[in-house]
């Protein structure tokens, strides 16, 4: 594949495009091994651009390239230059027509990036550098091109002909052939093209906007999958009218359609008018979908709509600045997401995501800031760190300016850069000026990479009854900055302080900047020094500090809280996040103290105030039951594995299944109860209170189950027999499956067949059923695996089958993946091998487990060290996997 190491490509060298692109008239004919593609560009040199040259450089990959001219001139191969990347023109005029016609093989393009087929159908994929394997162009984002789209095939098995922006022309010609003409009046970079044909059906509906434009909306699909396609509508629609209700912001071509494919590397593509997704981020119904899944479908569907403004109608500049949009969309979503359903469950799971999987990157070989300074393949930068934690960043500003600000700040970096290429500077800028304030102290968030540290000290002083809290902040050492260049973060601390009888009024003495709410008893603090005290004056007795609530930043917080603390701030806070972190915090401490009992080889004990707070949790009608699910949930292998300096995961592993069964144990009745008394819904419904009760209702029987009752036992298989709704059937073949106990078996097999038996025309449901394998315990893991993708329904070219068998294995089975014999690893390993060939992108992704080497004991680094080298040594090694692997040994 290459010769010389890839190189990396900086920030700093950017400069803008030497020539520009008016107009893109592009006509294909579909044809599996020869689509035929001819362009016809209307370039004219940038008036910006300060080169003398008048060499034209294009990208373009694996195109077979037929002829080249120029205003209707053929040039002859000495006019230019062809290269495996690019092909060169020497001399060209000031503006003139580029013609060029390629020849390109979707069917043989497993890499799902460019123009591919799924299944019969042919589609697109351009973000972030597809575009260039289609056809010669400047495939930049900062090149905006009107397009005009032809597209020509065989009328039977590509009825539907689709493109951006509206249909135009169409009509059928010779040979049973027809085309479709659609032009887009929107000048977009080439990343936002795409093109579908395809035997389709779809269904219909229509959104009027605020300013009354009726917008046709379209789902296609396959037919068999058009009675799952009611609640991504739903979803559409909502998300239309809150983008026009929250942000101002409408829709602006006539059609909007959504079209789902089975093989795709991501969950969905935002392109202009055609956005493209993963069935898997689609289609959804109460029988074959969980209610996670319609979760999933919902804010899919409204993050790549959002993206018609937070990324279309105002782009990027270059790939250094894809947090703008990412980061930006990710918040715009979550925020629906919170208005849609419940505010403090969508914060908690995503603090939970970004805490166990972000801050674990950020902690890792491949930490990176959240506008990365360099990079040797883009497509390893759609991460945690610029989606989750850039979404995190703009919601501080959120937080710093308040909402009337923020919206203006929104309003003017839209109207400002409507049409443009803009930069993560130019966003920031905007919100600048809108709040009144200067925010050059809050760049460190998008420059720095690492999770700063606050660690929070506190002293009472009971004759001047002053409370002090002294926060210091440090940021570890990361790839790029060693922890003492680093500067200091602007860190917003929401908190408040409880007192014994509740929330305290707070009198702060400080210089730092504060904004203290109606009532006094909520403040937010603006940390911007590495070191500094905030003094509350009139406080009677120590009082119990609550800090960060909300998730105020996405930092580790260390305060020294005993066990009584955290009981406190779990029963006493009004901030939900907080009380369900005091929830977690209290069960690590649980866990880690059986943890060391366990290493010292001495019988654990669990400490019974976790099982008295938890008994609370379980009879307390007045909560949320989705909330007392998620306080009644132990924290992950993985979280715990994150915030320890050495992951022994098989102590982990027994630690918290100690934990786990001594509160199955001693609240059996309390979980019997009130499983029995959570209200069943013959009527599925995916809303928020549905979808709560159902969670509890899961979660007890997990606990249940974990007794190894034989009546529970029995009752989950009852469950999973008789479920109307895939939520219920999964978690009770997931409780069955994953039980470590031996009573479980006879029904976990039971369960596990009929389910195959019951899905096997369901892909997705199929993948559910990969998933719950690679997951169970016992030392036939790695055989399982093995044998499971020999199976018939196993297909390594589609990436939701390998992420629901490989990635489930690796990310999710910490103690069979880390089996100290080493055989998780060289699983993953050949996997990855193999990927590398045809899918280098997802070959990268589920690379991610064996990088984190460094969290383990020696032997095992040891062994993982061993697997990441013998990956290196692949004959035809891609960009993508050469990154990955140089930067996790470096
Ligand atoms: N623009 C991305 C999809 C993408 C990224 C395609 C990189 C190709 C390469 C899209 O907007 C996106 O971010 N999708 C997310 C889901 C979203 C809800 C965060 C995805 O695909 O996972
Ligand atoms: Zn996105």
């Amino acid at each position: 594949m290459r010769d010389a190491e890839p190189s990396a490509i900086y920030l700093k060298d950017y400069q803008v495009p030497s020539h520009l692109i008016d107009k893109t008239h592009l006509h294909f004919i579909l044809h599996p091994t020869k689509t035929r593609v001819s362009s016809d560009l209307t370039i004219r040199k940038n008036p910006d651009a300060d080169t003398k040259s008048n060499e034209l450089i294009l990208h373009g990959q694996d195109i077979d390239l037929q002829s080249v001219s120029i205003d209707g001139r053929q040039l002859d191969d000495r006019d230019y230059q062809l290269e495996a990347e690019c092909l060169r023109i020497a001399n060209v005029p000031e503006q003139f027509v580029l013609s060029v016609v390629g020849l390109i093989a979707p069917a043989d393009n497993t890499s799902l990036e460019g123009l591919y087929k799924s299944q019969s159908m042919y589609c697109t994929q351009c973000e972030a550098e597809g575009f260039r394997k289609i056809t010669y162009f400047l495939d930049r984002p900062d090149v905006l091109s009107e397009f005009t789209t032809t597209v020509v095939a065989d009328k039977t098995e590509f009825p539907v002909l689709l493109s951006n922006g509206n249909p135009i022309k169409s009509g059928s010609l010779d040979d049973n052939m027809h085309f479709v003409t659609w032009h887009d009046p929107f000048p977009k970079p080439a990343y936002l093209f795409a093109l579908v044909g395809g035997d389709l059906e779809c269904i219909q509906d229509s959104f009027t906007t605020t300013s009354g434009r009726a917008i046709d909306l379209k789902i296609y699909v396959e037919e068999k999958d058009l009675d799952k396609c009611d609640h991504a509508m739903a979803s559409l629609k909502s998300s239309m009218r809150w983008d026009e209700d929250v942000y101002g912001r409408e829709y602006d071509l006539d059609i909007f359609m959504i079209v789902a494919v089975d093989d795709f590397n991501m969950g969905a593509m935002e392109n202009k008018g055609l956005n493209i997704f993963n069935t898997s981020c689609v289609l959804a119904k109460a029988e074959t979908t969980t209610d996670a899944g319609f979760q999933r479908v919902e804010a899919v569907v409204a993050h790549e709509y959002f993206h018609n403004w937070s990324g279309n109608r105002v782009t990027c500049r270059d790939w250094f600045q894809l947090s703008l949009k990412e980061g930006f969309t990710v918040f715009r979503d979550a925020e629906f997401s919170a208005d849609m359903g419940s505010r403090t469950v969508k914060r908690v799971e995503d603090a939970k995501l970004l805490r166990a999987m972000q801050f674990a990157e950020d902690a890792g070989p491949l930490a990176h800031p959240v506008q990365p300074a360099s990079f040797i393949e883009i497509s390893n930068f759609y991460t945690l760190t610029v989606y989750e934690k850039g979404a995190e960043v703009v919601r501080m500003i959120h937080t710093l300016l308040g909402a009337e600000a923020f919206r203006q700040g929104s309003d003017l970096y839209f109207e400002r850069n409507d049409g443009k290429a803009a930069t993560i500077e130019d966003f920031v800028s905007s919100m600048e000026e809108a709040g009144g304030r200067d925010l050059s102290k809050f760049m460190s968030w998008y420059h720095q990479a690492g999770t700063p540290k606050l660690a929070v000290t506190a002293d009472y002083n009971s004759s001047s009854r002053e409370y002090a809290l002294t926060f210091n902040q440090t940021c570890p050492t990361t790839p790029e900055c060693d922890s003492e260049d680093k500067k200091p973060y602007l860190i917003p601390v929401a908190m408040g302080l409880l007192g014994s009888n509740g929330p305290l009024s707070l009198v702060p003495e400080t210089d730092v900047d504060f904004s203290l709410s109606k009532n006094d008893t909520h403040c937010v603090l603006e940390l911007t020094q590495p070191q500094h005290r905030v003094v509350f004056k009139d406080i009677n007795a120590p009082p119990v500090p609550s800090l960060m609530r909300g998730f105020s930043a996405p930092v580790r917080l260390q305060f020294d809280y005993s066990p009584d603390d955290l009981i406190t701030l779990m029963t006493q806070d009004d901030d939900g996040f907080t009380r369900w972190d005091a929830c977690q915090q209290l069960c690590v401490s649980v866990i880690h103290e059986v943890e060391a009992s366990l290493q010292q080889g001495k019988e654990p004990s669990v400490d019974s105030r976790l099982s008295d707070a938890a008994r609370a949790l379980i009879t307390n009608q007045n909560l949320d039951p989705a909330m007392v699910a998620l306080m009644l949930t132990l924290p992950s292998e993985g979280y715990l594995a994150e915030i320890a300096t050495t992951a022994n995961i098989d102590t982990i592993h027994s630690a918290r299944e100690i934990v786990r069964n001594h509160l199955a144990a001693s609240l059996k009745t309390e979980f019997a109860e009130r499983f029995d008394s959570l209200p069943y819904f013959p009527e599925y419904e995916a809303n928020a209170v549905q979808i709560a009760v159902r969670s509890l209702k899961n979660c007890c029987l997990g606990y249940l189950v974990a007794t190894a009752d034989p009546v529970w036992l029995e009752r989950a298989m009852t469950q999973y027999r008789t479920a109307t709704n895939m939520t219920d059937q999964s978690a009770a073949l997931s409780v069955l499956a994953l039980s470590p106990d031996s009573k479980a078996v006879d029904y976990s097999v039971s369960a596990l067949s009929e389910f195959y038996q019951q899905w096997q025309s369901e892909a997705l449901v199929v993948n559910q059923w990969f998933s719950v394998q690679a997951m169970q315990p016992g030392e036939k893991a790695v055989d399982r695996i093995r044998s499971l993708m020999q199976h018939e329904a196993f297909n390594i070219n589609n990436p939701n089958k390998v992420r629901a068998l490989i990635g489930a294995f690796a990310n999710n089975n910490p103690v069979c993946f880390h089996n100290s014999d080493g055989s998780g690893y060289r699983l993953l390993a050949e996997v990855v091998k193999k990927l590398n060939a045809t899918n280098p992108q997802i070959a990268a992704r589920m690379l991610g487990p064996l990088t984190k080497w460094r969290k383990y004991d020696s032997k095992r680094r040891e062994l993982m060290q061993a697997e990441l080298n013998s990956i290196k040594q692949t004959v035809g090694l891609s960009k993508d996997v050469f990154e990955v692997i140089s930067k996790s040994l470096a």
